[in-house]
């Protein structure tokens, strides 16, 4: 039959979707996330593949709008990368390429609508030279951003790649792992992306009654309100100053009244009225900014004790910590109050703390 002819019954052949064009993007994350970057990347690729890049990155395709990918919660940064086949960074000036390079560029900054970026700067070895300048000067001309060799927004990695040159541009103004609801810092406080993989791996419910002990400035804790509303969500720790910083953060997330504060210890008995507790979070002391190494066997033996003592039969209880000896030890001591279901070594800023997802028995 002819294109465009109708079939012997009248009706139109079915028309072709349109083929979506995909997008290269790698997706950067702390060394040993991989697994629950990979499971929370599902959400955007499906089931497309997803290759490792480094042990800090992995690529895939991405067909849907990149705004979406600002959204993922265990990634420091999502990049969208272009290839090009040329012998050095000023040759993507050329008629060919040119345009791709400006078309990426935008848009990567357009990519966060809340917070559209307009400057650029360059991470590349030897950003100052004068080739790097001209690229600069050509991007700047035809985006009309800004280049602010120091705080420009939009990033640009350019690297060699075959016998070509990758350009990787960051989407958004900043780290993805810079969270927006941060309003008061904290010296102790954990790193977001780690925070988030600690919820993932509680297989977060919006049944769940959770609390977080020791819960400092409240990054778990918002980070789980994030993910899932929850039944009952509870912080408690110590330091007033920890707790007014939690406050603010779960106010920079709009969680204001999703969760009860308490200023206390947690032997104490108030902040547990809520409980029994399905999920327990928590990332006590590393003995470095705060807390000291030589009471950390004593704490980690409470925190066992105290969050089984709250725990609903079956709960999953997270941590994070530092302490690998002190924590085998510990756990060793309380086998009969929780089963290990899985350990994950994390590599951040020097530190290589672990994640321990146990069960209750
Ligand atoms: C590593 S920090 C937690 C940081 C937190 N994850 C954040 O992102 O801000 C450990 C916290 O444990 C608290 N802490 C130490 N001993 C405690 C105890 N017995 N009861 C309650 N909190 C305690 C400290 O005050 C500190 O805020």
């Amino acid at each position: 039959m002819a294109r465009g002819t109708r079939s012997a019954r009248g009706a139109r052949p079915p028309r072709k979707a349109p083929e979506k064009v995909g997008r290269r993007v790698e997706f950067t994350f702390l060394p040993g996330l991989e697994a629950v970057v990979r499971d929370e990347l599902r959400s955007v690729v499906g089931d497309k593949p997803v290759t490792s890049v480094r042990e800090d990155a992995v690529a895939a395709t991405v067909t849907g709008p990149l705004h979406t990918l600002m959204a993922l919660r265990t990634v420091v940064a999502p990049f969208l990368v272009l290839h090009a086949d040329v012998p050095r960074p000023t040759s993507l000036l050329d008629g060919r390429q040119f345009p791709r390079l400006v078309e990426t560029v935008r848009d990567a900054a357009n990519a966060d609508r809340r917070a559209v970026s307009r400057s650029f700067r360059i991470d590349a070895a030897g950003r100052d030279s004068a080739g790097f300048r001209q690229v600069a000067d050509q991007i700047a001309a035809a985006t009309r951003m800004r280049h602010d060799p120091q705080e420009g927004t939009t990033l640009l990695r350019f690297r060699r790649s075959g016998e070509g040159w990758d350009v990787l541009v960051r989407l958004g103004n900043r780290p993805l792992s810079a969270r927006t609801w941060r309003r008061s810092g904290y010296v102790a406080a954990a790193n977001a992306t780690v925070a988030a993989a600690m919820v993932r791996l509680s297989r977060p419910s919006p049944d769940d009654r959770v609390a977080a002990l020791m819960c400092g400035s409240g990054t778990i804790l918002v980070e789980r309100l994030l993910a899932a509303p929850s039944r009952v969500a509870v912080g408690v720790d110590l330091a007033a100053d920890a707790i007014a910083a939690a406050q603010e953060n779960l106010a920079g997330a709009g969680l204001t009244g999703r969760a009860r504060l308490f200023t206390a210890d947690i032997a104490d008995q108030e902040w547990a009225a809520g409980g029994p507790f399905d999920v327990l979070l928590s990332d006590p002391p590393w003995g470095d900014k705060i807390g000291d190494h030589a009471g950390n066997e004593e704490l980690h033996t409470l925190l066992l004790r105290r969050a089984h003592d709250v725990a609903a039969p079956g709960a999953r209880l997270v941590v994070l910590t530092h302490e690998i000896k002190i924590m085998a030890r510990c756990l060793t001591a309380a086998k009969d109050l929780w089963r290990p279901v899985s350990e994950q070594k994390v590599f951040n800023k020097g530190h290589h703390p672990r994640i321990y997802v146990l069960r209750r028995r």
